[in-house]
């Protein structure tokens, strides 16, 4: 009988993560990267001391209580953990971990992307050129919103949205933010508090989402919020489709109220929100914040560290449950 704990990993890592988890534990790997129910976790977790999933597995209030007694630890490949009932798993003694740090520039970059091709129309402008209908040149034509010297407002200023904060003050972008608690100022860097997200929105002439979803965050951005910002204001979500009511986000396109908007999370997942289809000004992304090769294989020993401290007798150093 191998000594090494037995772990799943349930989607395909990127390579180097599978060849260290290889050696380091008894493994199942998931080569076909299917993806699997509820009910398979649960069904397969008797086989397991550990499961090293994605956001893309759910762990919920229901099925958590169903979970075989020798899982001990879920070991996230992701930041974010709002697939997770930490309540549940706590109840049953599962130790919860994630990959915080090693996706912030990732995700940041994706949030600049965003932010820059909805403002600039980007997706629009490389539909018409590769489609063939780029037949017409005006001062008039295809005119958006300057980005450069303009108030961003960061809601969220952890470490996605610090990298945000200083990637968008290398376009003069003044930044203010919005947080549970001020930071430290050596943390803020000259970057503008509002104690409410009303007050932030008031101001935000672009708004950038980088908070975990939870019951508080569940719909923040509503027409109530909508309507508080600036007239031609852009909206960039790279932090979870769940913060965003989705039909009053098209209502704030429609109506002009919002320039633009840059999405890489959506309330469903895969898929999106055809909802969204027939606007250009939106510009979307298929959840892809973390996806670069340095990132992958970060997130993935980041993860390996927290079952290697776990399975050494050690408090892993990302637990959050
Ligand atoms: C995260 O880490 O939370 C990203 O959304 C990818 O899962």
């Amino acid at each position: 009988m191998s000594a090494q704990p037995r772990l799943w990993i349930t989607r395909k890592l990127s390579d180097n993560t599978e060849a260290r988890a290889e050696r380091d534990y008894d493994v199942v790997l998931n080569p076909e990267d299917q993806v699997f129910t509820p009910d398979e976790i649960v069904e397969r977790s008797a086989d397991f001391d550990a499961i090293l999933p994605c956001h893309s597995e759910l762990f919920g209030a229901q099925m958590v209580p169903q979970l075989s007694q020798r899982i001990k630890i879920i070991a996230n490949h992701s930041v974010g953990v709002d697939h997770c009932d930490l309540a549940a798993l706590g109840a049953r003694g599962i130790v919860v971990t994630n990959t915080p740090d090693v996706l912030s520039d990732a995700t940041a970059e994706i949030a600049m992307l965003l932010l820059l091709g909805a403002a600039r129309r980007a997706a629009e402008g490389d539909r018409m050129v590769r489609n063939g209908d780029w037949a017409f040149w005006s001062p008039s034509f295809m005119v958006g919103t300057k980005v450069t010297g303009k108030r961003i407002g960061i809601v969220g200023m952890g470490r996605v949205g610090r990298v945000m904060a200083r990637r968008a003050r290398g376009f003069d972008m003044e930044v203010h933010y919005y947080n549970r608690t001020r930071l430290a100022a050596d943390l803020e860097d000259g970057a503008i508090y509002h104690d409410t997200l009303e007050g932030l929105l008031r101001v935000a002439e672009f708004v950038s989402l980088h908070c975990p979803a939870t019951p508080e965050t569940t719909g923040m951005m509503n027409a109530e919020r909508f309507a508080l910002m600036p007239d031609g204001a852009v909206l960039v979500n790279t932090a979870r489709g769940a913060l965003v009511v989705e039909d009053d986000l098209v209502a704030a396109i429609v109506s002009g109220k919002l320039a633009a908007a840059g999405i890489d999370c959506f309330v469903s997942e895969p898929g999106g929100n055809p909802a969204f289809a027939p606007y250009p000004n939106i510009f979307m992304l298929p959840h892809i914040g973390s996806a670069t090769r340095e990132t992958r294989d970060a997130m993935g020993f980041r993860a390996l560290d927290n079952l290697d401290a776990y399975f050494a007798g050690r408090e892993p150093k990302d637990r959050v449950g």
